[in-house]
């Protein structure tokens, strides 16, 4: 573990046969100098008997929110040390639980009161893994930045054959030493993100704006948490769950002239900016101060005579103004600039010119015209194209994007 203090993993057994991999992937964990502290429900401990975790691990293992009147309140003590906690195996019930925010025993009380990185490995029977219900209450997890592992495919304890396997020990093992490993890599790092769209009024009830539901913008301020860094979000009108978190300061903006001074103010004191905002190119020209009303024609008729024309000026750049900041040095000597590049058509040609036109370090390109990835959508697959080495991109596979978030952080900003 290198000069790292020893981390506290916080493991969360619920009630499946898959149990009895957590002693090994326990003894693994002990062996390879972790804090290990196990909860375990009461239909866990149906498989495996507590006293064989608490012999491998040196710690008592917490059952009951009521365990030990004299202690201080475990669910919350437990969750504050947690330096990582993986709830594994996580049955079909538990995921519900935790995707409805219910906390009727210790270990889903935990994962409430749980803050930090949430790795979920769910093991259950193929059918209820398969469930529309399931799946949803999965997306739900990974939408609020749990990191899903598994499940496997292969034959299971009931007798069927497919989806639903926990995977094995050692694959955990290796999951939480990359994310312990890589956890800090952000401390002291100060991040500024925008997200979401902006909203460009024609009159006070009508707007022009651009698809986004903010979602990639908040996998990435949560991955930059998680990372350790202090995260600035400059968040336009977005769908998407912002996180609660004491090194987040979220700044509220409507339209693209808001997001850019924000952005700019900001700026100054960033070391890694990244503009995932959908902004609007052009706002009307005129705002009407009341509802514009269209002329009246005969009752049931369309007066095709009434036509519109609407003028629209530029907004500014953002991300080119930023660029252009970082070329004159007023930011900080090392700051790196990212974008983003949602097109549906000549996507590395647009990339590349991006890099050069808006003096970017990095683009992230998505192709937007599929439908499977990107807009509202929880997962994505992109490319990322380097300042260094523009014809040289690297691909990030489809993957939710909680996952590509913190993937596309450690290509931009790599432990150093
Ligand atoms: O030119 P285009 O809108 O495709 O560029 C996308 C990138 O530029 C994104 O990173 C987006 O956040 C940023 N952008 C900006 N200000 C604008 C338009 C786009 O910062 N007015």
């Amino acid at each position: 573990m290198g000069n790292l203090k020893r981390k506290t993993i916080l493991l969360g057994i619920s009630g499946g046969i898959a149990a009895y991999k957590m002693c090994d992937l326990a003894r693994q964990l002990v062996r390879a100098s972790y804090n290990v502290k196990v909860i375990m429900t009461q239909h866990a401990a149906k498989f495996v008997g507590p006293a064989t975790f608490r012999s491998l691990t040196g710690n008592p293992v917490a059952l009951d929110l009521f365990d030990d009147p004299a202690a201080p309140i475990n669910h919350i003590s437990l969750a504050e040390e947690a330096d990582l906690f993986l709830i594994a195996p996580a049955t079909a019930n538990v995921i519900a639980k935790l995707a409805h925010g219910r906390a009727d025993d210790l270990l889903t009380t935990t994962a409430l009161a749980y803050q930090g990185q949430l790795l979920v490995a769910p093991a259950m029977n193929t059918q209820m893994y398969l469930d529309s219900v399931t799946q949803e209450n999965l997306a739900t997890l990974t939408a609020r930045g749990a990191q899903l592992i598994g499940p496997a495919s292969g034959e299971l304890a009931c007798g069927d054959s497919g989806p639903g396997r926990m995977v094995e020990a050692q694959t955990l093992f290796g999951i939480i030493e990359d994310s312990i490993q890589t956890s800090d890599w952000l401390a002291g790092k100060k991040v500024l993100i925008s997200a979401g769209s902006t909203q460009e009024y024609l009159d006070p009830v009508r707007y022009l704006t651009n698809r986004s539901s903010g979602k990639m913008g908040t996998a990435l301020t949560r991955a930059a948490l998680q990372a350790g860094a202090e995260v600035q979000l400059v968040l336009g009108p977005a769908s998407a769950a912002v996180p609660v978190d004491k090194r987040l300061a979220c700044t509220r903006v409507v339209t693209a002239d808001e997001m850019c001074a924000a952005m700019i103010s900001f700026a100054l004191e960033a070391n890694l900016i990244i503009c995932s905002a959908a902004v609007s190119d052009y706002r009307p020209a005129k705002k009407a101060s009341i509802k514009i009303k269209k002329r009246q024609s005969q009752l049931g008729q369309t007066n095709q005579q009434d036509t519109q024309v609407l003028e629209l000026v530029q907004n500014p750049d953002i991300l080119a103004k930023l660029g252009r900041m970082k070329i004159e040095k007023t930011l900080k000597a090392d700051t790196i600039l990212v974008g983003f590049a949602a097109e549906t058509n000549n996507l590395e040609d647009n990339a590349q010119a991006k890099l050069e036109r808006k003096g970017a370090d990095y683009i992230i390109a998505n192709d937007v015209s599929r439908a499977d990835i990107g807009f509202e959508s929880t997962e994505n697959e992109v490319r990322i194209f380097s300042k260094a080495a523009p014809e040289a991109d690297t691909l990030l596979p489809k993957t939710s994007k909680t996952q590509l978030a913190r993937q596309i952080l450690q290509r931009v900003y790599p432990l150093s």
